[in-house]
């Protein structure tokens, strides 16, 4: 495929992280691919990203917990001549209940787009990557995905997955020159909370960063293979590492309450 655009794709772009993602890395003067459901606003980004910076974006809506929609994402790609220099796998939800509790259909889906499509998208990018100098790849994990996660118990299990996963994938292809980096932000400002029903937490009560510093950091940092944001959440990972689980998971749940 002869590419008439190299661009850094950006799932999740309509809000929140991903938004800011799109922001910076327009600074930075990458064009952009931006990947949500709800085109409209990824248009009104694109124009205005477009408007104040000499780059070319395209937008692309697709709706991730589909199983079919990394493939579908991929060859809207090829159809667009796009070749892929960067990939922001940050497209993700939670949702605060017990598992029981919540619907089995949200937590599928959450583990589908949060997990399998991170996978998938992956897995047909990353040969185009290989052959881009200094690509790279961001997952967006989280804090929770340090411990386990009562009352979010697939939203923890879905992180920890993304951060597993992401380190081992930074040892495999660090030799081809694609950069993997897990980035771990604790509570941060954007429509996740509500989304997850969460304003009302001690965990979001305490304060939260704002994505530019959380998306300042992982741009900075993205030769790492995990980056923490934060010297909150740094400290709290760290107490982490030296706690029991009983005593990590029963905090996790009281945060959360
Ligand atoms: N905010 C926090 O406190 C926090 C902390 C740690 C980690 N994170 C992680 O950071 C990432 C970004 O979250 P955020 O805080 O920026 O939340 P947000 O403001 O709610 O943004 C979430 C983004 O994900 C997209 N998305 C959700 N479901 C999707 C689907 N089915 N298909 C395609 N796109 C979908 C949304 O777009 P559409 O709705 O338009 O599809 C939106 O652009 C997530 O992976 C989240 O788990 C957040």
């Amino acid at each position: 495929m002869e590419a008439s655009l190299r661009a850094v794709l950006v799932t999740g772009a309509s809000a929140g992280i991903g938004e800011e993602f799109a922001r910076q890395l327009a600074v930075a003067g990458h064009h952009l691919v931006l990947v949500a459901r709800r085109l409209d606003r990824l248009e009104t980004l694109a124009s205005e990203l477009k408007g104040r910076h000499n780059i070319q974006v395209e937008c692309i809506a697709s709706d991730l917990a589909k199983a079919n929609a990394a493939e579908q994402l991929v060859a809207e790609l090829e159809a667009r001549k796009v070749q892929v220099t960067g990939l922001i796998n940050n497209a993700g939800f939670g949702d605060r209940g017990s598992v029981q509790g919540l619907p089995l259909q949200r937590q599928l889906d959450m583990i589908q787009v949060n997990v399998a499509s991170l996978v998938d998208l992956t897995w047909r990018l990353l040969p185009g990557l290989k052959s881009v100098p200094n690509s790279f790849i961001i997952n967006v994990a989280s804090t929770a995905a340090f411990q386990a996660g009562p009352n979010m118990a697939v939203y923890y299990a879905s992180k920890a997955f993304v951060l597993s996963f992401s380190e081992a994938l930074h040892e495999e292809v660090k030799a081809d020159g694609v950069a993997v980096s897990a980035l771990c932000p604790g509570a941060t400002d954007s429509e996740f909370a509500s989304e997850a029903n969460m304003t009302d937490t001690v965990l979001f009560k305490a304060g939260t960063m704002s994505a530019e510093a959380v998306v300042r950091k992982a741009l900075d940092a993205r030769r790492r293979a995990i980056v923490i944001p934060g010297l909150k959440n740094l400290l709290m990972i760290w107490m982490g590492k030296f706690s029991p689980r009983l005593v990590t998971r029963r905090l996790a749940g009281w945060l959360q309450k």
